[in-house]
């Protein structure tokens, strides 16, 4: 297959918060193992990402804060760009939205399409917060619906009723923001015409389809928003945080964050050109029709990358001679949920990376991640299949092939890869299945299945140790060396090509198997083909995947909880001062105690309290001889209701705590203590 130039991005995430496991499953860690998987192809290949800074959020977590946006971006930008290192991720270039770079870039589609006269230009009433002096996006605004009544209706729309009206007739509007009530204000804004566009991105839509197979969800989502007819979409707002609309007549409105947002793919590759010293690389990319377009994103970004990215390009398209490419595929991933439940930073549900990667090391969780993509429908992350797919995958399955490979090797053959002599068919047919596995998987990650993949890599791994097993080399190292060298020579090229078919999905572990290998990486498809010459001196093994114990994983899954509804529970747990002092615990004179003849566990004793005596049975015979208490003071429940214990009446109960070894121990005052002593 000729080289292809391939372009990739993934979504560019919100500057608002961590990125948690979702995210990396969503639309991160499939492009990256698409991307080292066609680095190790020969293609030519530009990885692209960055930090989206603009948007409401940014700007309600600053005011929560009472800090600037910029250091919310700042915070958020330097915290995720450093998680996706630890990680692996392997972007050309990490930019972000604020840079002036990208803001021209916006700017100059804003004005290419404004002064062509493509915007509509309409006034319209919005909700305008006096007390944060900002226009409020619809879901900053609750109020009730004028048809069905819902107390949590939009600004404009009841997600109950299904009902569209005017702000003006929504009651009892309230600010999320400051809580206040807003007042309607007129405002001018720009829209771009969609529906002009919906001819021609149903016909891209099919026509890439129909090359490239875009997967059904992607599918379904466009089909559904062409059904429903394409409308004109507001592409500024009234906000000061964002990219400043570049037209006088529009002060204090910026453009809407989705159109230039996706417009980052583009300003961070210039970026890039410019770190590398290379102005005009971008364009080699970007204005080049043919060049392999893929977006990776998740399910909930779908019509802002096969919509309306794509009408932007075209709407540019058609008035400029330097034309922009079109995503060729846009493979959106499901969700994934954890132990069962969405992520939930509130609600302590979930993980961050950061954290995560404290605990364990990157590979593991990329192969768990990867074995478990939600590409055909939402998946779940469970800490016991985390450690199942970690103990007995990646240790019994994949560690215990190259452990006893190498470990036999450095034992009967001096570390040297062994000539391969006569090949029978077991061998014949073990080096069949290697041969097929780089073109097998190859397909597989073309088709941005790679679940799959990853799945099917593993599948060398069971060959390799059925081989070993079959092949017996440890009767064959005293009966037939040049047999036992053979499968030695042959596991050896397995475990090279795992190295290198695993390298997208663990680039840490296949490095340092690599350089136990004593070997570099090469092509693709060249990694089944026999590259350890006979002699070749092998290093030294070390344990790429360590066993997760249990308690490890039980001290995750006890973190887990919901910090509100903890508080919650404990509040309910507490009682108050009243009730403990429903409770009357006094002190009270041991005037006489024997032991109760048919129980083994049972004293009788008679106590004296301010109100007179009375008999209480204790559970204290095997612990106390009865004259031992006579004429202590201890500590009673003197408001018990009264019970029947082998047939004697008790009124009370004597306090005792649990004192190993020796067993229970009463609780005694000092004789001091006048007998009737309220204890509190
Ligand atoms: O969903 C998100 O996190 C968005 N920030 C994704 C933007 S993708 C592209 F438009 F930049
Ligand atoms: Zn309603």
């Amino acid at each position: 297959m000729s080289k292809e130039k391939v372009l990739v991005t993934s979504a560019l995430p919100y500057a608002n918060g961590p990125i948690h496991l979702g995210h990396l499953s969503g639309a991160y860690l499939p492009a990256d193992i698409y991307v080292r998987y066609k680095r190790l192809n020969g293609d030519d290949v530009l990885y692209i990402c960055g930090s989206d800074e603009h948007g409401v959020p940014i700007t309600i977590t600053a005011d929560k804060e009472k800090v600037s946006p910029q250091v919310i971006i700042d915070r958020f930008h330097n915290a995720n760009k450093k998680a996706f290192e630890k990680f692996g991720m392997s972007f050309d270039n990490y930019s972000r939205t604020s840079l002036p770079i990208h803001h021209e870039t916006a700017k100059e589609f804003f004005l290419e399409f404004y002064n062509r006269g493509l915007f509509i230009e309409k006034k319209s009433n919005q909700f305008y917060d006096e007390k944060a002096k900002m226009f409020l996006p619809d879901r900053y605004v609750e109020g009730t619906c004028p048809k069905c009544g819902n107390e949590q209706a939009r600004s404009d729309e009841c997600e109950n009723c299904g009902s569209l009206y005017d702000p003006s007739e929504l009651k009892n509007p309230k600010s999320k923001v400051s809580g206040g009530t807003p007042t309607l204000k007129e405002t001018t804004h720009y829209f771009f015409p969609l529906g002009k566009y919906q001819p021609a991105l149903e016909k891209y839509v099919d026509e890439m389809n129909e090359k490239y197979g875009w997967k059904d969800n992607v599918l379904q989502y466009c089909r559904g928003w062409f059904k429903d007819g394409l409308k004109e979409r507001a592409i500024t707002r009234d906000l000061d945080w964002g990219v400043k609309v570049p037209v006088d007549s529009a002060a204090g409105k910026v453009i809407y964050v989705w159109f230039e947002a996706v417009l980052g793919y583009i300003s961070s590759i210039k970026e890039f050109s410019q770190l590398k010293n290379q102005p005009d690389l971008w364009k080699k990319y970007w204005h080049d029709v043919n060049t392999k377009y893929i977006a990776f994103i998740g399910k909930d970004n779908v019509v802002f990358h096969t919509i309306i990215f794509p009408a932007i390009l075209m709407a540019w398209n058609e008035g400029n001679k330097e034309k922009y490419c079109l995503p060729q595929n846009v493979p959106a991933n499901e969700f994934l949920n954890f132990e069962g439940k969405k992520f939930s930073k509130s609600r302590g549900w979930g993980i961050d990376v950061d954290e995560f990667l404290n605990l364990f090391p990157a590979d593991l969780l990329r192969y768990t991640l990867a074995a478990n993509l939600p590409e055909t429908r939402d998946t779940d992350f469970y800490w016991k299949e985390f450690q199942l797919r970690n103990n007995s995958e990646l240790a019994d399955i994949l560690g215990n092939f190259i452990n006893r490979t190498f470990t036999f090797l450095h034992k009967h053959f001096d570390g040297k890869v062994p000539a391969r002599g006569k090949l029978f068919k077991i061998d014949e047919d073990m080096l069949n299945e290697i041969g097929g596995y780089p073109s097998c998987v190859a397909n597989l990650f073309e088709k941005f299945k790679i679940r799959d993949g990853v799945n099917e890599i593993m599948n060398l791994a069971r060959d390799g140790n059925k081989y070993f097993n079959d092949s017996e080399p440890w009767v064959n190292v005293k009966s037939n060396k040049e047999k036992c060298g053979t499968t030695l020579n042959i596991c050896l090229q397995a475990i090279y090509t795992l190295a290198e078919l695993f390298y997208p999905v663990m680039p840490f572990s296949s490095e340092k198997l690599f350089k136990m290998l004593n070997a570099k990486p090469v092509e693709w498809k060249e990694s089944s083909k026999s590259l350890l010459k006979e002699g070749h001196q092998i290093n030294s093994a070390e344990i790429l995947f360590p066993k997760i114990e249990d308690e490890v994983i039980e001290e995750q899954v006890s973190k887990l909880g919901n910090p509100e509804i903890e508080s919650e529970k404990k509040q309910d747990e507490l009682i108050s001062y009243d009730d403990f002092m429903k409770t009357k615990l006094k002190v009270a004179e041991i005037l006489s105690a024997e032991k109760i003849t048919k129980s083994k566990k049972l004293m009788k004793l008679r106590v004296m309290l301010d109100d007179g005596e009375r008999q209480l049975i204790a559970g204290i015979a095997e612990h106390y001889n009865p004259e031992d208490l006579v004429g202590k003071k201890v500590v009673v429940v003197a408001n018990l209701q009264p019970a029947k214990l082998m047939g004697e009446e008790s009124h009370g109960m004597i306090l005792a705590v649990d004192k190993e070894p020796r067993g229970l121990q009463v609780l005694i005052v000092d004789d001091s203590v006048k007998v009737g002593t309220r204890v509190k």
